[in-house]
Parts: C-alpha cells; sequence; structure tokens
C-alpha cells in the first residue's frame, strides 16, 4: 500500500488505541487535531533500525558526542538538504529542543535582561525567558501575513535588550521565512549586538515553493551570534523519543550552553540516536511522500474554509503541519472551549502562544483527510449554530 493510501485508511476508532497523550487526554467523542504529533505510522527504516538495535544487547553507555554515525549523519544532511556547512565540533546532542530553548536563554543572558520574541509563538518560548527570571519583551508579527514587523523590533530595542529568539519554520503561524527577511533580522541582531536563538526544529517540514535556510548559515558574522537548535523528532514523528542538537559556530556559546546544563540533562539515550540516524539517512522517500499528503491537506483546509466557513481567516502555512485559524470575527469568549463544546474537535488555544495569539487556535492537519474533513464540518456546524 502507498503511503497515502495507508494514511488515508487511518481511523479515530484506531487511533484512540495509541498509547500517547494527543489521542488519550480527551474523551471519545472529541476529534484531537491539538498537540503536535503525526497520526501517520513511522517510516520503516526507523522501526527496522530501533528492532535491529534492540537484538544488539548494546545498552552501555555511548561515547559523549553520540553512537557512531549520529553528528556524521547530522553533519550530512544539514550540508545536502540545507546547505549549511558546520563540523562535529559545533554541535552538542540534547534531550530535547525545550531543553534546549531554557538553556540557551540561560547561557546567553542574566536576569537584568530582556529577550526579544516575535510573537505569537511556541509556548515554551515564552515560559523558557520568564521561567528563568529574564524579562520577555513580545514583538507581535504583522496580521494576517505574519511578517516579521521590523519598526517594532527596533523601537523594542533597549539597554537591557541581550537575545533575540526566532522560530523558522514558524509554530503556529506556518511561515518559512525567505532569505530577505532573516538578512534583514541578522542586520537587526548585529546592530543591536544581540545573542539569536533560533529554533529550526521543522525545518524538513517544508512545503513546495518555500525554502528553509538555516539562521547562521547566512554570513559568518551572524553565525558567530547564534546558537541553533533542531533535531528529527517533528519531522519524523518521533518526539517520545526526546533528542535534538545545539549548533553554533562560535566555540563559547556552545562551552556556555554545555555548563549551564553540567551534570542535569545527561545525554539522548541510544534508542533516540538510533532512530536520529536512521531517519536522517534513511527516512527521506517517505518524508518526501509525506510532505505531499500534508501539503494537500493544507490545501484543502483552505477552500474548505474559503467555502464553508468564511468567517475563519487562514493564511496557508509555508511549513510545519499547523493551520492558524483566526477566529476573532466570530467574537467568541473562548475559542478553544467553544471547539471542544460546540464542534467536539480539541485544538490549541491560541492565547497560549503569547501576544498576539488570543481569538486564534492551532489545528493540526497530519492526520487522515477524512479526519480533517470530520473536524471541519464539526466546527461549520458549531458555527452555523451561533
Ligand atoms: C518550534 C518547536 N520547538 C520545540 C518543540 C518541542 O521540542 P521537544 O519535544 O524536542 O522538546 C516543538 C514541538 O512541537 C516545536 O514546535
Amino acid at each position: 500500500m502507498s503511503l497515502s493510501h495507508l494514511f488515508d485508511s487511518l481511523t479515530a476508532e484506531q487511533l484512540r488505541n495509541k498509547a500517547c497523550a494527543k489521542w488519550q487526554h480527551f474523551p471519545a467523542d472529541v476529534l484531537p487535531l491539538w498537540v503536535a504529533d503525526m497520526d501517520f505510522p513511522i517510516a520503516e527504516p526507523i522501526k527496522a533500525a530501533l528492532r535491529q538495535y534492540a537484538d544488539s544487547d548494546n545498552f552501555g553507555y555511548p561515547e559523549q558526542d553520540g553512537l557512531p554515525g549520529v553528528k556524521e549523519a547530522t553533519l550530512k544532511r544539514l550540508n545536502e538538504r540545507h546547505g549549511w556547512q558546520v563540523e562535529a565540533k559545533d554541535l552538542t546532542l540534547i534531550n530535547g529542543i525545550v531543553p534546549g530553548l531554557f538553556l540557551s536563554v540561560m547561557a546567553l543572558s542574566s536576569t537584568q535582561d530582556e529577550v526579544i520574541v516575535p510573537s505569537p509563538i511556541y509556548g515554551p518560548f515564552k515560559m523558557a525567558v520568564e521561567m528563568t527570571g529574564r524579562k520577555g519583551v513580545y514583538v507581535p508579527l504583522i496580521e494576517l501575513g505574519y511578517e516579521l514587523d521590523f519598526d517594532a523590533l527596533e523601537k523594542s530595542v533597549t539597554p537591557a535588550s541581550r537575545v533575540l529568539m526566532i522560530c523558522n519554520p514558524h509554530n503556529p503561524v506556518g511561515r518559512v521565512f525567505t532569505r530577505a527577511e532573516l538578512e534583514k533580522l541578522a542586520d537587526f541582531a548585529l546592530r543591536h549586538r544581540l545573542w539569536v536563538v533560533s529554533d529550526e526544529l521543522h525545518s524538513d517540514l517544508v512545503f513546495s515553493k518555500h525554502k528553509h535556510i538555516p539562521f547562521a548559515s547566512l554570513n559568518d558574522e551572524i553565525a558567530q551570534r547564534t546558537i541553533t537548535l533542531f533535531g528529527p523528532t517533528k519531522t519524523f514523528n518521533i518526539a517520545g523519543l526526546k533528542i535534538g542538537f545545539a549548533a553554533s559556530q562560535n566555540p563559547d556559546l556552545l562551552k556556555r550552553f554545555e555548563a549551564v546544563s553540567a551534570g542535569l540533562m545527561g545525554k539522548p539515550n541510544v534508542f533516540a540516536q538510533t532512530a536520529l540516524v536512521a531517519a536522517f539517512t534513511e527516512g527521506d522517500a517517505w518524508l518526501t511522500e509525506t510532505l505531499s499528503y500534508l501539503e494537500a491537506n493544507r490545501d484543502f483546509i483552505g477552500d474548505y474554509l474559503k467555502t464553508n466557513i468564511p468567517q475563519i481567516g487562514y493564511r496557508a502555512p509555508e511549513g510545519t503541519y499547523l493551520a492558524w485559524l483566526d477566529m476573532r470575527k466570530l467574537e467568541l469568549e473562548n475559542p478553544e472551549t467553544f471547539a471542544l463544546e460546540h464542534a467536539k474537535v480539541a485544538l490549541n488555544n491560541g492565547a497560549w502562544f503569547g501576544p498576539g495569539g488570543e481569538g486564534f487556535l492551532r489545528l493540526n492537519f497530519a492526520t487522515s483527510r477524512a479526519i480533517v474533513t470530520e473536524a471541519l464540518e464539526r466546527l461549520k456546524a458549531a458555527v452555523n449554530a451561533l
């Protein structure tokens, strides 16, 4: 069976048996299109590599730098897929991107400092700033094209500004920032001597006509001021394995990053590392088909909303598998509760993504076309009943 047929054949009845938060958290009459896991089966080569590793009787400590092949596979991918030349010494393994966000903020700033964050943005950015005692300065993206607001960014700078955090491709709005936008942002960061934390976890989930450009690949000067966070977990649907990388071509930044995590975090386990190597070296046939299924889902959602629920604002995402729905015209008290109680669809509340997110919902469309359709039909009926 082709992958798209396999994806088409997924049903809510089957998926409800999965022991994951996405499907277990809500009652059975709710369709869960919230947390960013895909409902799709994992690429065969990843499963085969994990089975093979389980039979290896080798569950001992790996080298600090990772199992053989971990860094090589990663460097090759960065180079071949994204044209970014980094070396093994520029990479450090981490147990997840959220820990990487916290550690980067701690490594690059003090509690007297301010951190500039374009917003809305994936919730843990705000948590990484505020739970470590820094001051977050949130600069709204321009609606509804979701471009960076460079005038507002300039105005947000104070003598205490130390770090700029970005998410590219962007969760939740789905932008894949252009080279011109990133160059302007790099110029902004350099002029104000800001350190940059660039979360590029979604960098391989990019649709046709768009291209991911690693922020640190723009030029040597910005590379010296940037920590990049990325990994295989979103792209290959293995978030429960917990693995990623922090990368910087400035050895001092990586040293600081490692110093704040020393003794606290450990390294990803051998299964996570095995899955990373298989994903990066043998996962791309699965990824190509998955991207084309996701892109068709994305387009389906755009057509459906335009025809059936034009009150919901939507700009097709350029990457990720997340649709950012502008519910404000409906004047709901709480869009998340509305969707959950009136449509029986679980979506993420825009308010969780910080300033600029209020009145929006995030819909995860990495599921079968039939489930996406059912969710939209439920939403339509709920809106019509208002
Ligand atoms: C932009 C972004 N960063 C980080 C994460 C979480 O990464 P991890 O599970 O590796 O902590 C997500 C999860 O959806 C995400 O979208």
